[in-house]
Parts: structure tokens; sequence; C-alpha cells
């Protein structure tokens, strides 16, 4: 499938709206929600066993889904801002709690994201933070990115340990 040529077309996500998705082990897809389809302009058909990245907008700096996946690899949950890329070439911010899903003997079950709305101070702060991040990559590489996340969160009186509660907080 080809690759969507974005634009600056933004799709509602309202405030009752939970976009639900499952993936495997490598973040294929096994299982999205009705309103997941709607608002990304994909059919179920389309998106199941395919990466979790055909919803990648170029707008999203690299460190936040290093940091997505070397924390859910852990077992550890992670709650970040994300900026989707529709099937049309618009796009819808959303907040996502990805967890991670075991068996009943603890074994690795799948990974769950739940998205939600953001609210325009959110948009504002993170669209901003990306944006320098994305350029921080371009120049420097992810690394430096990591490092400029880390201050970002240093300059709010937080940390990496408090990265969840922090977006959380944003969101208001
Ligand atoms: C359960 C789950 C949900 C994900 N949801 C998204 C998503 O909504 N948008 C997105 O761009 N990446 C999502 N990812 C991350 C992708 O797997 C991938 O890391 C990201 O799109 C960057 O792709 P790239 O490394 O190929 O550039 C999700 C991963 C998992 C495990």
């Amino acid at each position: 499938m080809e690759r969507p040529v974005p634009t600056d077309v933004e799709h509602e996500v309202t405030s009752i709206d939970m976009i639900v998705s499952k993936g495997d082990a490598e973040g294929n897809i096994t299982y999205t929600n009705p309103i997941f389809m709607k608002i990304s302009g994909y059919s179920q058909g389309e998106l199941l066993d395919k990466p979790h990245s055909i919803l990648r907008h170029p707008d999203m700096p690299k460190v936040i889904f290093k940091y997505l996946w070397d924390n859910i690899k852990e077992g550890k949950d992670v709650i970040a801002y994300v900026k989707n890329l529709c099937k049309d070439g618009g796009y819808y911010w959303v907040i996502a709690q990805v967890r991670v899903a075991k068996n009943p003997d603890g074994s690795f079950r799948n990974y769950v994201s739940t998205r939600r709305a953001i609210t325009d101070n959110a948009k504002k702060t993170i669209s901003d933070l990306y944006a320098k991040l994305l350029e921080i990559e371009k120049n420097e590489g992810v690394e430096a990115s990591e490092k400029a996340l880390e201050a970002f969160l240093q300059e709010n009186g937080q940390s990496f340990a408090t990265f969840n509660q922090f977006m959380t907080s944003l969101n208001k």
C-alpha cells in the first residue's frame, strides 16, 4: 500500500471516543475497534497483520517510539501523545496508553493501546516539543533527541520515572 501524502486536515477525535488496537510482539495489528477504522479511514482488512507504523506520521519524533518500545518490552505501560496519519493524508492527535497484557500463566499475550482525545493545551505543548525533537533528530540523531526530551522533563520538574503521570497531567 502506498503511504498517504500528509495534509493539514485534522480529523476530530471527540471526548467520548476510545480508539483501541491490539498488537503482537512485533507491533503488528491483531485487533482494531470500529472507531479506529472510522477515524483512520482504513478497513479492518487493510489493518490486520499490518505493522502499527501504518499510522506513523512524519511529524512524530523517533525518540517517542524508542521510549515506547524500550518500556513495553520490559513490561512497563507507556502513556504518550501521538499524531497519527489517516488513509486520506489527514491526521489526528491522541493520548495513547499502551499496556502489556499477559496470559494467566504470566506469558506475553499482546500489547493493547487505548487512545483518547487531547486538549488544545496539550496539543500546543506537545506539538512544539515534538517539532524541536524532530529538528534535533534530523541534525544530531536520536541520542541527542533523547537528551533533549530528558531536559524537557527536567525543566518541568519531572524525569523519565514520572513520564506517564506527567503526560496525563498535561492533558488538562
Ligand atoms: C499496541 C501498539 C500500538 C501502537 N500504536 C501506534 C500508533 O497509533 N501510531 C504509531 O505511529 N505507532 C504506533 N505504535 C508504534 C509502532 O509499532 C512503531 O514503533 C512506530 O509507528 C514507529 O515506526 P517505525 O519505527 O517503523 O518508524 C504502536 C505500537 C504498539 C505495540
